[in-house]
């Protein structure tokens, strides 16, 4: 029998905390012994990478690129990023500006363990991606969660942030368009923001992996290129939602030169370098056509706007995304709370979903739903959850 060991030799280190996910577990669990569950809780595409780039990787192995690489990237995988960003109305980054990293992922945790000391603290928004709240904890820093609100369309807002702002205040947090909810930040605000940062000093980590997926003709504003804002600007960002390359882990971080160093240092000693073969994929897609970036994007559009009407159809209220491909959905009109929604949808209707609460919601009352399945199959998910719904709503008088 495997008999846990406590000892000085087994203990973790202090900083290791093990989140009571026990819901995220549990429902993975269920979903295990199911058949036919139709996958809406998932981050990774379900369209294939495309085949140019798909080539250009396997291509590139042929030709050796078996080896490390510069630790920043490919030069001309760099100098293709930077291209890219400024002709999409970014900032002009030099290639010395740019590092390619093991996904946006790695470069979230670079950001964290380079810039922040004990104790300062971190202002992320309330739902968000907890990835940021992880990396902040590695690196002793503290976590100030913004509360966002659908009434707002989940928008960070400066109103929210400035009551949240000490002396200890270091590093401001945007992530837009926004994982759970979809909701792309309006530029106006974007642009609030990045004044509260200048007057209280504060380093802006931009996330803006879901730039590319927009709907409605909402426009990301880019932090980095507003007044003032280049020299204190960390974008992220990355190719696996836009190219759906997740399983390439390949992403980067963009910065000015005086920003580098610290970050470099920090990225080599944790990775070396990313995966050659995966830059190379990266420089194809970067560099290539962008009418599949259009493609998959309509795809989406697609599948939020059947999404929408679903939800419309099953009287639960949401706020229409313009970003990403997630829908954040208010299903307390049910008489639940959404952690036992999502874990009744998954057993009744073998649907899987996650809960607001494993996103840091502040509230139990919203449901994630990705967009990641095809029209037909989320019209088959609306149909199997309408009687479940509907019992839930008898069941409790709503
Ligand atoms: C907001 C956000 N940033 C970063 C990432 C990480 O992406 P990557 O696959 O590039 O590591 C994700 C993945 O879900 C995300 O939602």
């Amino acid at each position: 029998m495997d008999t846990p060991i406590t000892s000085k030799a087994t203990a973790f280190a202090s900083r290791v905390k093990i989140k009571e996910s026990s819901l995220r577990t549990r429902m993975l669990d269920i979903a295990a012994g199911l058949k036919d569950v139709i996958a809406l809780g998932r981050g990774d595409p379900d369209l294939d990478t495309p085949a140019h780039i798909i080539e250009a990787g396997q291509q590139a192995l042929g030709k050796g690129a078996t080896h490390y690489t510069h630790p920043f990237g490919l030069p001309q995988l760099r100098e293709a990023i930077g291209k890219s960003i400024a002709a999409n109305g970014g900032a002009t980054y030099t290639a010395d500006e740019i590092v390619v990293t093991a996904g946006a992922q790695e470069s979230i945790f670079v950001a964290m363990l380079a810039f922040l000391n004990p104790g300062d603290e971190v202002i992320i928004a309330s739902p968000g991606y907890t990835t940021y709240h992880q990396a902040v904890e590695l690196a002793d820093g503290k976590i100030v969660t913004v509360k966002t609100y659908e009434k707002d369309g989940f928008a960070l807002t400066a109103e929210a942030v400035k009551p949240h702002i000490t002396p200890k205040s270091r590093i401001l947090c945007i992530v837009n368009p926004s994982n759970p909810t979809g909701m792309v930040i309006p530029p106006s605000e974007v642009e609030k923001l990045a004044k509260l940062a200048i007057e209280h000093d504060l380093l802006v980590i931009s996330d803006e992996i879901y730039s590319k997926l927009v709907y409605d003709n909402a426009r990301v504003q880019p932090v980095a290129s507003l007044p003032g804002m280049f020299e204190r600007t960390i974008t992220i960002d990355g190719f696996s939602k836009a190219y759906a390359m997740t399983g390439w882990r390949i992403g980067y971080f963009c910065a000015p030169k005086h920003l580098i160093p610290a970050m470099a240092e920090i990225h080599h000693g944790l990775a070396i370098c990313a995966a050659a073969v995966s830059q190379h994929a990266a420089l194809a897609a970067i560099s290539g056509p962008q009418d599949c970036v259009e493609e998959m994007r309509r795809i989406y559009d697609e599948r939020r706007l059947a999404m929408c009407k679903a939800l419309e159809g099953l009287g639960i209220g949401f706020a229409r995304p313009n970003g990403a491909f997630y829908l954040y959905a208010n299903v307390s009109s049910v008489g639940v709370t959404a952690s036992e929604f999502c874990e009744r949808m998954l057993k009744d209707a073998r649907v899987m979903m996650f809960p607001g609460p494993l996103y840091g919601d502040h509230c139990d009352d919203y449901v994630r739903i990705s967009l990641l399945q095809p029209v037909a199959r989320i019209q088959e998910a609306a149909a199997r959850m309408a009687p479940i719904v509907a019992a839930m709503r008898t069941a409790k008088g709503t």
